[in-house]
């Protein structure tokens, strides 16, 4: 064992992404062996525990034993020898997710001002550890004291246009975890697919998470796959993804898009659209496959024009579907989309034009306005709070909406001023669907986001005042899947593009160094090695870009 310590002794380096607010790095190494064993001094810490322990089991082939010694509290720090240490309540940063982490010759000792705190001092500890499988795992010394710049740090994932099981989704939600990141933003509706379970509609699911073919390649594509495609998730299902992620502290995010990106909806139940009794109409010069008659799932990617009419038969079932949404996700927060919705069906629609008329609306915007509002007094009254892409601007924004601003900061700029909750994720930063390398490395749907573009966001922009600027509470890296057809190539886009924007929003604005950064990254991806990502592993030549 001591033979095998001292040969990672020397090799590694404290190369923690994101980066600590404090570190000091000490003369020596803990080992951590089957030995060792993991003490709680408080209550409730065994799901923390337990997270580190499966991870120690799944890369380096053991567990510790925990002991529980709640009620031993005045025993003094110095007598913990051999053992990594849990506390709770015991560091003067009130900052939720604040935690140290101290590695001396006898101890680990994490504690946290919560649970959250516990488990980030855990994920620390875990970058601690060496980037190869080896049976004693040597740990320098340090001293952290750390906790989050932004409360909101979040990674978006589309299963509307491809649909990952619930495995890649737990695995999706452990690498936000592994980057002390806290939300999963889960776009569950779209176009091509409806993902969802809903007892009350079970035709969401039966007709709309399947379609019957796909373009292939790039839209409008060199033709179809006439493959029947799909998948949802049954409601069980997300239960236990909800937990999952809880036990993470991870909130999951649930979007139901509306009033547009719903033809897989209308293809269930065709009385949302105002015009029931029209076919589908499919994405200019792509091919179809199968059965055109009727609505329809769409097969290639874009925005459609059949979007829900704000009739009370789409708001009674819109109101049903969220009741179950609330069901199944705590988040306080649920996002109804709101983006690229056209206005040519409500524009012909003579029922919308009249409802435009009664409200006394200037126009279409007017109208999706009301359609959000009213979507917004529901949540509200049950105790829930809307999120919605940055048009629900247009029109005027409903009274207590988080922005998340997408196309650009501008909307995001905009709502902050008028005391509005924002979340940046401007496309040219954000966009994890965009190539990460000047030349295209593979089929995207464009664009070019270098890791090191990632690197260099600021959330909070300087056209804010300090004051405005609060309320931008973070940023989130969206991951939209037209093209993204499998996990690998989820985990190519997002990988190493989540350890960038992970620093973004963890640590301290004035820390930010892109060639410290860099050179913690090469560490990194020994690691994305061990957990077996499938990465981007050329980044160095976009640095021109920052
Ligand atoms: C979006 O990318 N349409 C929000």
């Amino acid at each position: 064992m001591l033979v095998a310590a001292n040969m990672y002794a020397h090799a590694q380096n404290v190369n923690i992404i994101p980066k600590p607010n404090n570190i000091k790095v000490g003369n020596g190494n803990f080992s951590i062996n089957e030995n060792i064993k993991l003490i709680l001094l408080e209550k409730n810490t065994e799901k923390e525990a337990a997270f580190l322990n499966d991870y120690l089991k799944k890369y380096y082939g053991f567990a510790l034993k925990v002991e529980s010694h709640i009620n031993k509290k005045n025993v003094p720090g110095n007598s913990w020898k051999n053992a990594i240490v849990l506390n709770l309540n015991a560091i003067n940063n009130t900052t939720e997710g604040a935690y140290c982490l101290v590695v001396d010759a006898d101890k680990i000792y994490i504690s946290g001002n919560s649970n959250v705190g516990v488990f980030y001092g855990i994920q620390s500890l875990i970058q601690l550890l060496p980037t190869a499988s080896a049976t004693a795992l040597s740990i320098p010394f340090v001293e952290i004291a750390d906790a989050p710049r932004f409360a909101y740090r979040g990674m978006h994932l589309d299963v509307g246009r491809h649909f990952f099981d619930v495995e890649f989704v737990k695995r999706y939600i452990d690498f936000i975890a592994l980057h002390k990141m806290n939300i999963f933003h889960w776009h569950l509706t779209e176009d091509q697919g409806w993902r969802i379970e809903i007892k009350k509609y079970p035709k969401l699911t039966q007709v709309g998470a399947y379609r019957n073919g796909t373009i292939i390649g790039n839209y409008p594509g060199t033709g179809n796959d006439n493959a029947k495609y799909g998948g949802y998730y049954t409601q069980k299902e997300i239960k236990e993804i909800v937990q999952y992620a809880a036990n993470r502290h991870i909130t999951i995010i649930p979007e139901i898009e509306m009033p547009g990106h719903s033809s897989a909806a209308i293809a269930a139940y065709p009385q949302l659209s105002c015009f029931p009794a029209e076919a589908t109409a499919r994405a200019k010069r792509t091919t179809w496959s199968g059965d055109s008659t009727g609505k329809q799932v769409q097969q290639a990617w874009g925005v459609f024009d059949d979007v829900f009419c704000p009739s009370e038969y789409t708001f009674h079932f819109l109101e049903d579907v969220l009741n179950e949404v609330m069901e199944l996700f705590p988040s306080k927060y649920i996002h109804i989309g709101g983006d690229e919705c056209p206005k040519a069906n409500w524009k012909r629609s003579e029922f919308c034009q009249k409802l435009i008329k009664e409200k006394g609306l200037k126009d279409e915007h007017g109208l999706q306005s009301y359609f959000i509002q009213r979507i917004e007094k529901y949540l509200n009254a049950k105790g829930r709070q809307i999120i919605g892409w940055d048009e629900i601007l247009e029109g005027g924004l409903a009274p207590n909406a988080t922005v998340m601003s997408w196309r650009g900061e501008g909307g995001g700029i905009a709502a902050a001023k008028q005391k509005h909750q924002v979340i940046m994720t401007p496309g040219d930063w954000c966009y994890f669907d965009h190539n990460q390398t000047k030349n295209k490395d593979s089929i995207t749907i464009g664009g070019y986001t270098s890791v090191a573009k990632v690197y260099s966001y600021e959330p909070q922009s300087s056209k804010l005042s300090p004051e405005e600027a609060k309320y931008v509470i973070g940023a989130q890296g969206n991951v939209w899947t037209e093209y993204m057809q499998y996990t690998t190539k989820v985990e190519f886009m997002i990988f190493p593009r989540i350890s960038a924007l992970s620093e973004v929003l963890w640590s301290k604005k004035d820390d930010r160094n892109w060639d410290d950064f860099q050179g913690r990254l090469k560490e990194q991806f020994k690691r994305y090695d061990l957990w077996k990502v499938h990465y981007n592993p050329i980044y160095i030549e976009q640095s021109d870009s920052k």
